[in-house]
């Protein structure tokens, strides 16, 4: 994942002293508050299907655009990684099921290999074994009082419909819409919550709009806004099937999952750093979030706006970014049960006309924001990663505040990367740190959060890092062929904080700390 591939570094003093962060910051509850959270509240642990489960051509299997590609690409990685075995969960999800056991969650969100069901993409043809495995997967966790969150779609789209244009071709809506039918009535009997398609800004960004994440398409300001109208359209005709023909006997729950970095201005007090900050966070989720969940509906005014008049002014007859048609924008209206959000990182925003590595047209060029990173924030793993606690709870309120407070947030990702080990005390703290601010969004600023999924269970494939960077809290040992699950030190505090649903800052001594946060706040 990136953000923009001209990421500059900058040790500017003045992000140091960006925003101070509420109440305890480093451990122990020195001020006797007690950070705790409802005892319905939904603790969770997600993965995805290409991520984990290998068995790339088991039983009968299709191929993902993401097989074929890295078998094409091996390059593609720095560890010419692909994701023929993973952590080999379509073989070990037993094992699977007892770790989510043992960090006593309550729900697992996971994703379905769509060519793993239809291996054609196409719903006349289903791979009975691999349906079966994700039967099997459910009832196990059933049994293990483990409630099944599941994606439809996290970006391993069956080859042969990326050999059609993939999201840059209007049909995908209706195969989208097949294939959601056959998983409802695969699974729909005992999956009550759904989740349509994963952060369709980093896949339509990174994906259609340059070669960072497959499929590789570098059609910068075309084929990125292509890919989010009919992801849009594909999300929203998913969730009105769901709703006419099984919400009302299987009486389930569908949304969407956006991800969101959050957009700090540079410089505080600089206006036009301000209004930098809020247009990328109105390209980057409102884009997809505005459509869906405010009362206008449509795409943001701002983008609507930039997208068009700087298209006319590079001769383009129509605008890049397509119009949704008064119908679609009646269905897109309210399409959600719930806010499906991931969030990670954030980083510094300010004005910017060009910059040398933006091409034109882009979604860079059209949206004039430069991003930096802060380089006084942890940087425990990936280029893109940076550690700044404050930004979740100020993105809570900037949803709150963008599209009021009546659907409820679930945080469907959060986690941190960094390169392996299994005292991995940073990765403590940032789930501290992380909750923490969640924690205030909802006790002081009231915002409506309804569950908190960790990313990751386990060690995985992590996309454009290959093996490289590390996510989970178990690793996973990718030399060994059992692919060998050991738990980690923060496996052992998440786990905690599920049975408690509590915080508990006082863990890991602070002196074991790599990063005093009191010290960089
Ligand atoms: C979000 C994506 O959904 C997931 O697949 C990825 O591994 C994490 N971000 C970390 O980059």
């Amino acid at each position: 994942m990136r953000s923009s591939s001209r990421v500059a570094l900058v040790g500017t003093v003045l992000a140091s002293v960006l925003c101070l962060v509420h109440g305890n910051t480093l451990g122990g509850s020195e001020d006797g508050v007690k950070y705790d959270f409802p005892n319905d509240f939904m603790f969770g642990v997600s993965t995805a299907a290409f991520q984990i489960e290998g068995g790339w051509n088991a039983d009968g299997k299709g191929e993902s655009m993401w097989d074929t590609y890295l078998h094409e690409h091996p390059e593609y990685t720095p560890d010419h990684a692909n994701g023929d075995v993973a952590a080999d969960s379509y073989h070990k999800y037993k094992e699977d099921i007892e770790m989510i056991k043992e960090l006593n969650v309550k729900y697992y969100r996971f994703s379905l290999s769509w060519p793993r069901i239809l291996p054609y993409g196409t719903d006349n043809y289903i791979n009975k074994p691999g349906a079966t495995y994700y039967r099997k997967l459910i009832e196990e966790l059933r049994m293990a009082n483990i409630t099944p969150v599941v994606t439809l779609f996290h970006w391993d789209l069956p080859t042969p419909l990326m050999d059609l244009g993939g999201w840059s071709n209007r049909k995908m809506v209706d195969y989208f819409v097949d294939y959601a039918r056959v998983a409802f009535d695969l699974y729909g009997d005992v999956v009550k919550i759904w989740t349509t398609i994963n952060e369709p800004h980093q896949h339509c960004y990174n994906g259609y709009g340059s070669d960072y994440f497959v499929p590789a398409i570098v059609s910068n300001g075309v084929g990125e806004y292509l890919c989010a109208h009919y992801i849009l359209l594909a999300h929203a005709e998913a969730y009105r099937l769901y709703e006419r023909e099984y919400k009302p006997h299987q009486h389930g729950r569908v949304g969407i999952t956006l991800d969101a970095f959050w957009g700090e201005p540079r410089n505080s007090s600089n206006a036009n750093d301000i209004e930098a900050a809020e247009r990328y966070n109105q390209f980057h989720l409102g884009l997809y979030a505005h459509p869906i969940y405010s009362k206008k509906g449509d795409y943001p005014d701002i983008v609507r706006m930039r997208i068009d008049s700087i298209s006319a002014y590079q001769n383009f007859t129509r605008s890049r970014l397509p119009s949704f048609t008064e119908d679609e924008i009646h269905k897109l209206k309210g399409s959600s049960d719930f806010f499906g959000l991931n969030h990670y990182t954030t980083f510094l925003m300010s004005s910017s006309l060009m910059e040398d590595a933006w091409r034109v047209p882009s979604m860079d060029h059209d949206t004039g924001v430069k991003l930096e990173q802060n380089s006084y924030w942890p940087k425990p793993g990936a280029e893109w990663f940076t550690v700044y606690p404050p930004g979740f709870r100020k993105l809570f309120n900037w949803i709150k505040n963008e599209y009021g407070n009546d659907i409820p947030i679930i945080v469907t990702e959060n986690g941190m990367c960094d390169f392996g080990g299994r005292k991995d005390y940073d990765r403590v703290q940032y789930y501290n740190q992380y909750l923490h601010q969640m924690w205030l969004a909802i006790n002081k600023d009231k915002c409506n959060i309804e569950g908190y999924f960790a990313w990751t269970l386990m060690d995985d494939f992590e996309w454009k890092d290959g093996y490289t960077v590390k996510f989970g809290l178990y690793e996973v040992d990718f030399d060994s062929p059992e692919r060998t699950r050991r738990k980690k030190l923060s496996a052992i505090n998440y786990s905690n904080i599920a049975k408690t649903k509590q915080i508990d800052f006082n863990f890991i001594k602070p002196h074991l700390l790599k990063y005093n946060m009191n010290a960089i706040f």
